[in-house]
């Protein structure tokens, strides 16, 4: 864990807008910056940074935090990458308090290994571009393939040399670990314990993890020897799990969010070759069938996905059923093909970006219509054949999450498929009771693709909806109070002053909050206050736990306090509520209070009702009386101090 005076020097040196300011274009209105949500597709910019605050508040998706909250929903960082980032951009060394023993040296073996990896794009880049055999053997086969400079540097592409022990001899003279050679991949281990080179005589694509580490390689022949593998890769180890994966994601994430769309293609090269046409939004899977995990990590920055495959298309036909669970994680998945023996990469290059795009556009179909048609067209005339198809296709339909979705599918497949769409929509109906029967009754009624005409619908009935909700903004509202005024005074008798704060913790005291956000502030605010402090926004703002971020920015930058006629509405809204302090303080406690004694009230009276024994009765009826006096005398004492 990093220490707490790290964590305070980091926050301390973070200016939030010159972070943000790295990804979001920013211009200064007032106190405060705006620019275009980069969570959003928007034209006006609705994505407000205030300096003074240190927190940012994204109006058309309602994120909003501070700095480390910017790069964990961003960047999708953890908490400790996001401080560590901030860390290293403000040169502030890090220090973590010492792991469980095991923990620490997980950590420390996963950090070695980096560290290798990361020695090794090094040497195979600068065995590329610096030496006579790199040059004349690796660079000048990526020439002739048409990588630029530009793109060979952007992704670090390399050369090991063909002998046995180039690289390792090396790493072992400049005192990198045998183990850790063996271990990531990158020497081999003889029978009489040395070691030699993987890669030897190979060009090499380094891996990178999204936050950007080289964590794996690859490494292409250049011989035409059909014996030889084409590709030789990392194995897996403690730092590269392949299936976790995407080649090109820490350089396309950017793109991919902008666009709103991901490229998925197969190979390194044709990674390399659409980047360098100028589409930045693109990934590879690297050969290997799409994994969940790979779809999930797409998933962060896109739910839509056009997968762009070979000509010959066996790859997909391979991955037709595999690709069903892109469609359960609620993506929309487009699947464009390209001409016979070509893939994106000879394509982009034989026709140019504009072309390739034009073609991108008038050729993608639904992941679904695709494979209907395919199976269809592979089915021909045999009936039994076609039955079995529907049924697949019905089944892909089947795992689409949105039911309208699912129904527009029906109908297009339903005019492929030559079958009416009746009959389509009770095969996917049994489909989906069998599988709602198996998740058990509780998703029954979520993933039932109609309902039922007469079915009560529990969250249909307006009071408890009500309630909840009015339950709900009551102990918002108390939050709010406490973040606003906590730390004033406030003069309640014209003798004792009292901090609001502490005064209001202490009113609390009875009340049990259900909201579970709002539990815990006042439990940490309680927790503070009894460690002698009054906690400020900055507190909350920089929690760990994100409930407690989201909630505190909300109340922070209402309407109120955020746009542009701030100061207007400002000097308004919170001068009132200042001048009648004590009765918005009261209000805002007793209100709650009420509310959870009438909530008591009604518990009381429903078990009266099926209370047996006359002793329960008894004893039932004495709370009910004792708590109608409490609701009475809250009234009362509400009655006195609003006046509204
Ligand atoms: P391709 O054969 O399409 O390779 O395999 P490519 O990237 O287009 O390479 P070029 O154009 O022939 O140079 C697609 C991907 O499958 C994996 C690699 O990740 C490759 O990029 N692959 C392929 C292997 O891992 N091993 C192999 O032997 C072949
Ligand atoms: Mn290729």
């Amino acid at each position: 864990m990093i220490i707490k005076s790290t964590i305070d020097r980091i926050m301390e040196a973070t200016d939030i807008v010159e972070v943000i300011g790295e990804f979001v274009q920013l211009k200064k209105r007032g106190a405060n910056y705006v620019g275009l949500s980069p969570f959003a597709n928007e034209r006006t910019p609705s994505f407000t940074v205030s300096p003074a605050k240190g927190i940012f508040k994204d109006f058309s998706t309602g994120k909003g935090g501070s700095a480390v909250t910017f790069l964990m929903e961003l960047e999708k960082f953890s908490y400790p990458e996001a401080l560590k980032w901030l860390a290293k951009k403000y040169g502030i060394e890090v220090e973590e308090t010492v792991e469980a023993p095991e923990n620490r040296e997980e950590e420390l073996r996963r950090e070695s290994l980096m560290i290798v990896t990361a020695y090794a794009a090094k040497f195979f880049h600068e065995s590329l571009l610096d030496t006579d055999d790199g040059k004349s053997i690796g660079l000048s086969y990526f020439k002739e393939r048409g990588f630029s400079n530009d793109i060979i540097k952007k992704f670090e592409l390399g050369y090991s040399p063909d002998q046995w022990e180039a690289f390792t001899g090396n790493a072992i003279k400049e005192g990198y670990k045998e183990q850790f050679l063996v271990e990531s991949g990158l020497s081999v281990k003889r029978d009489n314990g040395t070691l030699y080179d993987r890669y030897r005589g190979r060009v090499m694509f380094p891996i990178h993890s999204f936050t950007g580490r080289v964590i794996a390689f690859g490494g292409r022949t250049l011989k035409k020897d059909k014996n030889v593998p084409k590709y030789v890769n990392s194995p897996e180890s403690e730092i590269y799990h392949k299936s976790n994966v995407l080649y090109g994601l820490y350089f396309a994430k950017k793109a991919i969010r902008e666009e709103d769309n991901c490229y998925l293609v197969e190979g390194y090269a044709d990674v390399l070759s659409v980047v360098q046409a100028g589409i930045e939004n693109v990934v590879a899977s690297s050969g290997t069938s799409l994994t969940v995990e790979q779809i999930k990590l797409i998933s962060r920055f896109t739910k839509n996905i056009t997968i762009l495959y070979d000509g010959d298309a066996a790859g997909i036909k391979a991955s037709l059923r595999g690709l069903d669970m892109i469609l359960e994680e609620g993506l929309n998945v487009k699947v464009v093909s390209f001409p016979e023996g070509h893939d994106p990469d000879s394509y982009v290059r034989s026709v140019g970006t504009n072309a390739f795009k034009k073609h991108i556009e008038e050729n993608k179909k639904d992941f679904i219509l695709y494979k209907a048609s395919i199976l269809l067209k592979e089915a021909g005339n045999d009936p039994i054949k076609k039955a079995e198809i529907i049924r697949e296709i019905v089944e892909s339909i089947a795992k689409i999450p949105d039911s309208i979705k699912a129904s527009v599918f029906i109908k297009e497949c339903s005019y492929i498929l030559q079958i009416d769409e009746r009959a389509l929509l009770s095969e996917l109906n049994k489909m989906r009771q069998a599988k709602a029967k198996k998740d058990g009754q509780q998703q029954q009624t979520n993933t039932r693709y109609a309902p039922q005409p007469d079915e009560p619908n529990f969250f249909d009935e307006p009071d408890v909806q009500e309630v909840v909700k009015e339950e709900y903004f009551q102990e918002k509202e108390i939050i709010r109070l406490l973040l606003l005024y906590g730390s004033r005074m406030i003069d309640w008798d014209g003798i004792a002053n009292t901090y609001i704060g502490p005064f209001m913790i202490a009113e609390l005291g009875d009340v049990t909050f259900v909201h579970e956000a709002s539990k815990l502030f006042v439990e940490l605010y309680r927790q503070e206050v009894e460690n002698g402090v009054l906690p400020e926004d900055n507190y909350f703002i920089h929690h760990k736990n994100k409930g407690i971020v989201d909630l505190t920015i909300d109340l922070l930058t209402t309407k109120y306090t955020l746009s542009e006629n701030w100061y207007e509405m400002h000097r308004i809204m919170i001068h009132d509520e200042q001048a009648n302090m004590k009765a918005a303080i009261l209000g805002a406690i007793f209100h709650l209070k009420k509310h959870k004694v009438e909530k008591i009230l009604d518990g009381l009276r429903a078990e009266l009702k099926t209370a047996v024994t006359e002793t329960d009765q008894e004893i039932l009826l004495n709370q009910y009386i004792r708590m109608k006096k409490v609701e009475k005398s809250i009234s009362d004492f509400l009655g006195s101090v609003i006046i509204k």
